[in-house]
This record gives C-alpha cells, structure tokens and sequence, in this order.
C-alpha cells in the first residue's frame, strides 16, 4: 500500500512516500479503514511519536470506508460505512491507503460534506471542544478569547463557543481574516500585529489558547482574576506535563491553567459531525493534493496564513 513516512529525525525530517509498505491488519476489536483523505497538522513534525514508530507513517485525522472488522468489534460499524476518526498519538499511522483504528478513535463520518473535508476536522473539532467544555467549563455568561482564531482549531472554536455554547467571543488574529470571524461568530477581533493588543481587553473568563510563546505570556494580562487558560499551542509552555509551574501564576493566585493533549473519542466526534450537518458549525475550508505530492502537502501545512487545512487525497491512483 501506499503511505508518507518521516524519515530522518526531529531536528532534520524528511516527508517521504513509499508505495510499498505492508497493509495492516485489524486485531481484537479494531477497525481497518481504506482511508479516502488523510488530514495534515503541520506541528505533527515536531512531535515525538511519528519518530518513535518503527513504519514513521505519521497522521491521526482520516475520513475514509470501514474495510475488515477485528474478531471481537461489537460496536454499531460495518464494513462499507463511512466513517472518520481522530487516530490517538500513541498509533498514528494514518497517512495511509489503510489504516488501524480502535473502537473508541472512528465514528460514521459526517453525510454533508466530503471526505476531504471530514478528514481535517477530528483534531481541531475534539481540541476545540474538550478545552471549551472539559477544561474550560464555557458556559453562556463567559467572556472567552480565543488566540490563532483564524486557525483550524481556532475557527471551530469561534464557531463552538458562540453557536453552541452561547458565549461572548473575542477572536486574537491577523485582519485580513476578522471579516469572516466576525461571520462565524466573534463578536469583537483584535489583530496580533497590533502592538499593546493584550491592554484592549480585560476580565476574559475563559481564554483557549492555540498558540503558545508570547502571545500565551500575553494571555495572563488579559485573564480574570479567577479565570481559566487553555492552552495547546505548539511547543508546549515549560510548566506542561507536570513539569513545574507557571512563572506568571504567582501574580495571578486564582488563576486556574491547563495544557493538554486532544483524547480520541468516537462518541464526541459523532456528536460534532451531527454539529456540521446540522449547519450550526461550518466545516473547515480545505486544500487536497495528492499522494505523489505528499512532501509539497506537508511544507503548505506548516506555512502560516493559510486560511485552509491541508489535505492530502489517498483515492485516487
Ligand atoms: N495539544 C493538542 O492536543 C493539540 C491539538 C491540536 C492542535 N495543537 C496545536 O495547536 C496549534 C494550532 O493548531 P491548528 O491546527 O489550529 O494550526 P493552524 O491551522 O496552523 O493555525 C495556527 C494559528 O495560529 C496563528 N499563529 C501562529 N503563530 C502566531 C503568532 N506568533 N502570533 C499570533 N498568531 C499566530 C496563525 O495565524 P496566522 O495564520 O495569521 O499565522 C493561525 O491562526 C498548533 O501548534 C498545533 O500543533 C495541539
């Protein structure tokens, strides 16, 4: 089959394709996926599990049909669904003609769109949703400010905390991109290239952030007394995984923080396809290419000012 590997390692990758790697097959209660698209996190490169994996097939987002079901799956899927999951960091392996899922990582792909277009939601659906609700705690009378809003996580979010959860929505991005924020669901924007941004705003109950470095440091001017970050961004802040605490939180006592890593969940991200055809939020926009251009794919995905998520297509030859 074919797949796009990472070879070399983290300080020096190179993407790769190889047409000759070996199909996988399901155990226990896995799924096989003949995987359709296969979406791209251009920050994947610097993470550490693609380098531990003996095939360096990377890739956790995929849209594709159920193909073989493991001896002991007891779950609502068969073969021929379509289906799209959030592969968990620890398997990966999805950029792909096959792929391995387990039970909990794959959920019927949502009817309205395609599977390029489902194939770049379940990172940023799952991320916006358990830091709003699971660490976040939104709820309808929160300010929440939400930074890289015009990213693929960050959009959903726009979209997740107004449309859903009825929050006020302050939106950190470039201004070329407040029009359609705005659109989505912010009800004010501010622009990082804005000096002094972080004084245009005070009191946000809530802050998601899918940034890190400086603009995560800015976030603490912006805080509640008691409020709450949310942070994702790439790479992680020094206090993440347990390491220490935040410098900043000695000024800030009531400010309550977090890091995470998404979690696969097959019950949620069902529940955020029903969310996308119900049109109350707006799938991302996306730009494919094919197999044989996977290394031009991978290089798209890690420029900034996209606008869309990148793609790469595993049906077509
Ligand atoms: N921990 C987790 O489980 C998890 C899950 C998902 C994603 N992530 C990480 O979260 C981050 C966002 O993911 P994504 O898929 O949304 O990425 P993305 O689509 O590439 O979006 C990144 C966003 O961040 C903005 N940005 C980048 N550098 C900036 C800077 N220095 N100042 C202000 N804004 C900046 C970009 O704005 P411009 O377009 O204007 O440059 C863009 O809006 C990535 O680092 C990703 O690896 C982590």
């Amino acid at each position: 089959m074919k797949a796009v590997q990472i070879l070399g390692d983290v300080s020096s990758p190179t993407i790769a394709t190889n047409y000759e790697m070996n199909r996988p097959t399901p155990k226990n209660a896995e799924l096989l996926i003949r995987v359709h698209a296969a979406g791209i996190t251009g920050d994947e490169i610097i993470w550490p599990e693609p380098y531990s994996r003996a095939t360096r097939i990377p890739g956790h987002d995929i849209s594709g049909v159920v193909s073989e079901i493991g001896p002991d799956y007891n779950g609502p899927l068969e073969v021929g669904h379509e289906v799209f999951a959030l592969i968990s960091p620890d398997h990966g392996e999805g950029q792909a003609d096959y792929a391995i899922c387990s039970a909990n990582e794959v959920t019927k792909k949502p009817k309205s769109i395609s599977h390029q277009e489902a194939a770049a939601l379940p990172i940023p659906l799952l991320t916006a949703w358990e830091a709003l609700s699971d660490h976040g705690k939104i709820k309808s009378d929160m300010k929440v400010f939400i930074t890289g809003a015009s990213g693929a996580v960050g959009i959903l979010a726009v979209q997740i905390a107004k449309h859903w959860f009825h929050a006020h929505v302050v939106a950190l991005a470039s201004s070329q991109t407040h029009e359609s924020l705005r659109h989505m669901g912010a009800d004010e924007v501010l622009d990082y290239k804005v000096a002094g941004w972080e004084s245009q705003i005070q009191g946000i109950d809530l802050v998601f952030d899918t940034v890190g470095g400086e603009v995560l440091e800015k976030c603490w001017e912006v805080v509640a007394d008691t409020g709450v970050i949310v942070t994702v961004g790439d790479p992680a802040p020094e206090w993440a995984f347990g390491r220490g605490e935040a410098v900043e939180s000695a000024g800030h006592p009531g400010v309550r923080y977090k890091h995470f890593i998404v979690s696969s969940n097959a019950e949620r991200l069902g529940e955020c396809g029903e969310m996308i055809d119900s049109g109350s939020v707006k799938p991302l926009m996306v730009k494919t290419y094919p197999f044989a251009e996977s290394a031009k794919a991978w290089a798209a995905a890690r420029q900034r000012g996209r606008g869309h998520k990148i793609v790469i297509d595993f049906a077509s030859a």
